[in-house]
């Protein structure tokens, strides 16, 4: 099939080298012009695992290209994949300006029909404007336009795993003739047809074939939005169990755990912490909120999500000063600076927010991470940025972990404490385990767990009452 991917970001990128890998010819265009250069130049604007190599091959191979000449992509294409970026606009809304865009530049360019698919997460009945707009901008086209929703699931630091092998794939038509085609683009993945999947190293354990999924446009479309803003709503139903459990002595890993094996909730997104980031939750949700108010429904469930979200970074702050009794002129370093492992984005990250405070309290920070670090320079520009968590330590007088790499579990941590002025630790993602922690002798402050020294200045503080002896 020749397919036309609109935008290069992580979606349309993922997207469009995915459907080249399994057997598509596939032109990538943006109107960032130097996106285009550095990818042919053979590089990538974004870190994604495995996404290097699967461009290089299939590049080498023919079937994938990368052209700024968006008129030319668009004319190659019989399928266009709307991948460009809905940011929030102030008020929360998603700004679909980029889609009506495109929708101008289809009708312009085309010299054939199209199916046109939304893979941008986009409000619902957007489908229909979009139907419109390329009514409207193509009324002197000879070609017709169709279109459909394929709304895409991707997790950042697994997404080339989650196109080629995904939960589900979603496909919202309004007629037969593009449902038949999008099927007929996912049948390799359908029917788990991959030739050297750059994930398994071409063995791919066996399992059930994804669902495709064939619904209305709308209904496509709010299942993206209802899917993420469920997935933020589980976090921060994790949360705030967390803090019931510090107010009660409990633990929220072992609560979570208790609550995840019951399959009707699973253990998925139940990890209590700094919260949820990256470019997809926190906008989604607040779209979401923003079209659910526009239709005169109680979002509140979901407000209260974001608001949870929202005050994590307070509740985390407020131990560091419980603990440090000042932050002013504290050495404090930051480990993790990506909303999640495996990427190198910043976007929302809580660490961004957790620096801006530390500043604002006129804390000294350090801070590492493993890919993160060049972006957060054009962020932070005066901070201190560490070769390695061993100098971060060095004469810290707290270490606050902000992502969960899996590398900062396996650091010699009897010698990071030896580094630091003061062995206090600061866990904002339960990356670490308490005892271990305080058996090497740290001051170690998790989330949803008491620390020893919290359980017993709280039992010191609450006389048990008369008669309980
Ligand atoms: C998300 C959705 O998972 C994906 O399906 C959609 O297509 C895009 O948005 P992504 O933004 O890459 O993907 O990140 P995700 O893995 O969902 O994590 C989002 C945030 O939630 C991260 O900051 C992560 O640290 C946090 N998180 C996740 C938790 O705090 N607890 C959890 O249990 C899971």
């Amino acid at each position: 099939m020749r397919i036309t991917v609109l935008g290069c970001g992580y979606v349309g990128l993922v997207t469009g080298t995915c459907l080249a890998e399994i057997g598509h010819s596939v032109v990538c265009t943006d109107n960032d012009e130097s996106k285009i250069d550095i990818l042919n130049q053979g590089a990538l604007p974004i870190y994604e695992p495995h996404l290097q190599e699967l461009v290089a091959r299939n590049v080498a191979a023919g079937r994938l290209s990368f052209t700024a000449d968006l008129a030319e992509a668009i004319r190659v294409g019989d399928v266009i994949f709307i991948c460009i970026g809905t940011p929030p606009l102030q008020n929360g809304e998603a700004d679909i300006s980029g889609i009506d865009g495109a929708a101008r530049l289809i009708a312009r360019e085309a010299r054939s029909s199209k199916l046109v698919v939304e893979k941008s997460t986009v409000p619902v009945q957007s489908g229909r404007k979009l139907t419109r707009a390329l009514d409207i901008y193509g009324r002197n086209s000879r070609w017709s336009f169709s279109v459909a929703s394929n709304p895409e699931f991707l997790r950042e630091g697994s997404a080339v795993l989650d196109f080629l092998h995904p939960d589900r794939i979603v496909v919202g038509v309004s007629d037969r003739s593009s449902e038949l085609l999008l099927r007929e683009i996912y049948r390799p993945i359908q029917q788990q047809e991959l030739r050297n999947c750059p994930v398994h190293e071409g063995d791919c354990p066996r399992k059930n074939p994804p669902e495709l999924l064939v619904t209305s446009i709308n209904s496509a479309e709010l299942i993206k939005h209802a899917c993420n803003s469920f997935l933020a709503l589980k976090i921060s139903y994790a949360n705030l169990i967390a803090d019931i459990c510090e107010s009660m002595g409990a633990d929220v890993e072992e609560v979570t755990r208790g609550m995840g094996l019951d399959p009707r909730i699973g253990p998925a997104f139940l990890n209590a912490g700094l919260g949820f980031g990256g470019f997809c939750l926190p906008k989604d949700i607040q779209a979401f909120i923003r079209l659910g108010e526009k239709v005169g429904v109680d979002v509140s469930l979901l407000k209260d999500a974001e608001l949870i979200n929202k005050r994590r970074i307070d509740s985390f702050l407020a131990k560091a000063t419980q603990a440090l009794w000042t932050l002013k002129d504290k050495h404090i370093g930051v480990l993790g600076l990506a909303f999640k492992p495996s990427t190198d984005d910043i976007r929302f990250a809580p660490a961004m927010e957790l620096i801006t405070r530390l500043l604002d309290e006129h804390a000294h920070v350090s801070v590492y991470d493993p890919q993160a670090m060049e972006k957060t320079r054009t962020l932070f520009p005066s901070i201190h940025y560490c070769a390695d968590p061993y100098e971060l330590a060095d004469g810290a007088e707290a270490l606050m972990i902000a992502t969960e790499w899996p590398e900062f579990k396996s650091l010699d941590w009897a010698r990071l404490s030896r580094l630091m002025q003061r062995p206090l630790v600061f866990d904002g993602r339960n990356l670490l385990d308490r005892n271990e922690m305080e058996r090497l002798g740290f001051e170690y402050y998790g989330v949803g767990v008491l620390s020893t020294a919290e359980a017993e200045a709280r039992c010191a503080a609450v006389p048990l009452s008369p008669g309980s002896r």
